[in-house]
């Protein structure tokens, strides 16, 4: 199978396992239940939970014990994606070719909607760990720590990001930003397969260190799109970096800069998972698809 094909095999499967925790029923907060499912499922690219699994199936098949971390990070990034959008954030009205979530409802249901996808996602987790063998039990606890140690340092990106628009900043505080506010998740989504499928400590230093790379790799690239992307297929706003005084890469190295540092990147990850063959076929290709990616 192909990588495209194997991608939207992927983003069907999750697609399938994210509805399945969408409350539908009558209520007194249906519509902050249909703010949470308008977000996930607006047609995001699923990456994060797609590492999960990805990674998770270098060394195991059987991918069940892994769906619930994979559903829990994408409500993650979706919380994420609704509050990055607010007004006191980067005030963007258009997400995945729609409005964006405070738009189409209002602004506080669109904080209380992130809120409740952050929350549902450990009670998802939760649930496995109370689910679970009592032998597994030990590295789904690393994996609860290391998912909310994920979950601080994006919020700690965020804040610094916002902290610092206008200014200009250093080559150091520009990679933390980046390295927290997007690459923490994309870092843990590979660690979390590589723990979960018992992966030895020498194949989750190499998988964390491809992760830390396209994690990176991922935000330049979205500097990049945000500068030069197409509006229509991106299907969120491009020139907003700029209007929010954003440092970015691509405002501090230049296009061309910001396009050889993604280059360098890509290659050093895909040098890092070499050695497992075609088992990270998919991995290779998702490396290659992060640089190349139009939306
Ligand atoms: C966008 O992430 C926000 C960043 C961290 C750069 P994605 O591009 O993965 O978002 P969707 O879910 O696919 O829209
Ligand atoms: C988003 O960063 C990072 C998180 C949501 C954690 P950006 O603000 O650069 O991403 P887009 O361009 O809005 O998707
Ligand atoms: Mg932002
Ligand atoms: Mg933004």
């Amino acid at each position: 199978m192909d990588f495209k094909e194997k991608l939207k095999q992927y983003q069907e499967l999750i697609n399938r396992e994210v509805e399945k925790h969408i409350e539908t029923k009558k209520c007194p907060e249906e519509m902050l239940n249909r703010s949470m499912e308008y977000s996930l499922m607006a047609g995001g690219k699923r990456i994060r939970p797609i590492l999960v699994i990805a990674t998770y199936q270098i060394f195991k098949e059987d991918i069940q014990e892994c769906m619930p971390f994979a559903v829990a990070i994408e409500m993650v990034h979706n919380f994420s994606l609704i509050h990055d959008d607010l007004p006191g954030i980067d005030n963007d009205d258009f997400r995945h070719g729609k409005p964006t979530n405070h738009k189409q409802f209002n602004e506080a249901t669109a904080i209380l909607a992130g809120d409740g996808l952050l929350n549902n996602a450990y009670k998802v987790i939760s649930k496995s760990l109370e689910n679970s063998k009592k032998d597994e039990l030990t590295k789904k606890i690393k994996v609860f720590q290391e998912f909310s140690n994920a979950v601080n340092k994006m919020i700690i990106g965020e804040f610094v990001d916002t902290e610092v628009e206008g200014q200009q900043i250093s080559e150091e505080t520009l990679e933390y930003i980046h390295k927290n506010k997007t690459g923490a998740l994309l870092t843990l989504c590979v660690r979390m397969g590589a723990i979960l499928s018992e992966a030895s400590q020498e194949d989750l230093d190499r998988l964390t260190s491809y992760a830390e790379k396209i994690g990176l790799a991922f935000q330049i690239k979205d500097d990049i799109l945000s500068e030069e992307g197409d509006e229509k297929v991106l299907g969120k706003p491009v020139g907003n970096d700029k209007i929010l005084e954003k440092c970015t890469y691509v405002s501090k190295y230049g296009l061309e800069g910001a396009k050889e540092k993604l280059d360098e990147l890509t290659k050093e990850a895909i040098e890092e998972l070499k050695t497992y063959n075609e088992k990270a076929g998919f991995l290779i290709e998702l490396a290659k698809y992060i640089k190349e990616r139009n939306k």
